[in-house]
């Protein structure tokens, strides 16, 4: 009996309306607009404004799109999964939300959190439920309202950060197409570095926390940005050398959007062209767990049935790692 392989059939995403670009940045902190381009690859980023919306809207924007592209029925879908690190609230999951406000009524649903890991590491819940026969239809969403938990007085993190979803559903394919293997890592000595200190059990919301500015993401630039390349590049490097591919093996590179110093460097490693590597950072910045996704839905055209593509991310935790799937369809 052939295994059954976890392949993606359908792709959706969305990104509010309003652009933060690098002009209106540099109102509001001391930077410019050719630092921002020169150091990151960031020209601007999607916010969502409106106040009493959270990162639920957006996950239901990006399923909606999904399901009207892919014809689905909503009530087929057998579990919905929010990978998100800015979840609506911490208790109920957003994933609860979205599954009944898409119609998906039959399925269960949870949320899934590994900072800018969490979509990737997704991936691999999803897979898994897939290939265990146990069900036919996981829906996986990654999206993020990162402008919730950006201090833009902060010009380390405010000028990479962006709002945005994307979502992907895994279906059984009995043509071997789909997810091949993976590569996956934490090391907690990283949290220090990359985390939103206070609102969770450590750190209770409290007069002092808000006081102290503590339920904003801070990081250390640097220090992130070593282990980002060093971590994602040996992933990949790993990846494919323990299914015997080559460099000349891969059609696309699909990067975690962190910064394209980052993703130039990786690329550069694997020894790939640049028109294998996928980059929309440009026009979203870092949307964190949304960013594979939203690359997906961009270049989707792109992608021929049977295209390796790997991909990599990193983020808090730290986390990070490479997953080789086998694209599943030709777009129509
Ligand atoms: O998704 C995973 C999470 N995050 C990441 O992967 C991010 C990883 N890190 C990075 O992308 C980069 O470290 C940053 C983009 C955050 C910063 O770039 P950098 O090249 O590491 O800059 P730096 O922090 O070393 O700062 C270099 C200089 C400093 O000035 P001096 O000390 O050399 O005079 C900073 O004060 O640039 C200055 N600087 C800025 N200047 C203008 C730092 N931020 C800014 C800014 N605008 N926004």
């Amino acid at each position: 009996m052939n295994k059954i392989t976890a392949a993606i059939t359908a792709v959706g995403a969305y990104v509010p309306d309003y652009v933060l670009t690098n002009s209106i940045l540099e109102t509001l902190v001391d930077t410019n607009d050719e630092w921002i381009t020169t150091r990151t690859g960031i020209k601007e980023r999607r916010i969502l404004k409106d106040d009493a919306k959270g990162t639920s809207y957006l996950a239901i924007k990006a399923a909606q799109d999904l399901i009207n592209k892919s014809n689905i029925d909503p009530l087929e879908i057998d579990l919905v999964l929010v990978a998100t690190a800015t979840a609506d609230m911490l208790v109920a999951s957003t994933g609860a939300y979205v599954a009944t406000e898409i119609g998906a009524t039959n399925a269960f649903s949870y949320d899934l959190q590994s900072a800018c890991s969490s979509f990737l590491f997704g991936m691999s819940t999803a897979a898994a439920y897939i290939e265990s026969g146990r069900y036919k239809k996981v829906l996986l969403i990654g999206a993020d309202k990162m402008s919730s938990i950006v201090d833009y007085t902060d010009r380390a993190t405010c000028i990479i950060f962006g709002d945005g979803a994307g979502a992907v559903l895994f279906e059984p394919n009995n043509e071997g197409l789909g997810l091949q293997d993976e590569y996956l890592r934490t090391d907690g000595e990283g949290r220090e570095f990359l985390k939103m200190t206070a609102g969770g059990s450590l750190f209770p919301a409290s007069f002092e926390t808000v006081r102290d500015n503590q339920h904003n993401i801070m990081q250390d630039g640097k220090t992130v940005f070593k282990y980002a390349v060093t971590n994602m590049a040996d992933a990949c490097e790993t990846i494919l050398k323990n299914n015997n591919l080559t460099n000349n093996d891969v059609q696309w590179l699909v990067p975690h959007q962190a910064n394209k110093r980052i993703i130039d460097a990786i690329a550069n490693r694997m020894n790939l062209e640049d028109s294998k590597v996928l980059m929309n950072i440009e026009r979203y910045g870092n949307t964190t767990s949304a960013t594979l996704p939203l690359v997906l839905s961009d270049f989707e055209h792109l992608f021929k049935k049977g295209d390796t593509i790997i991909f990599a991310a990193f983020g808090g935790g730290f986390s990070w790692g490479s997953i080789y799937l086998k694209w599943a369809y030709d777009k129509k």
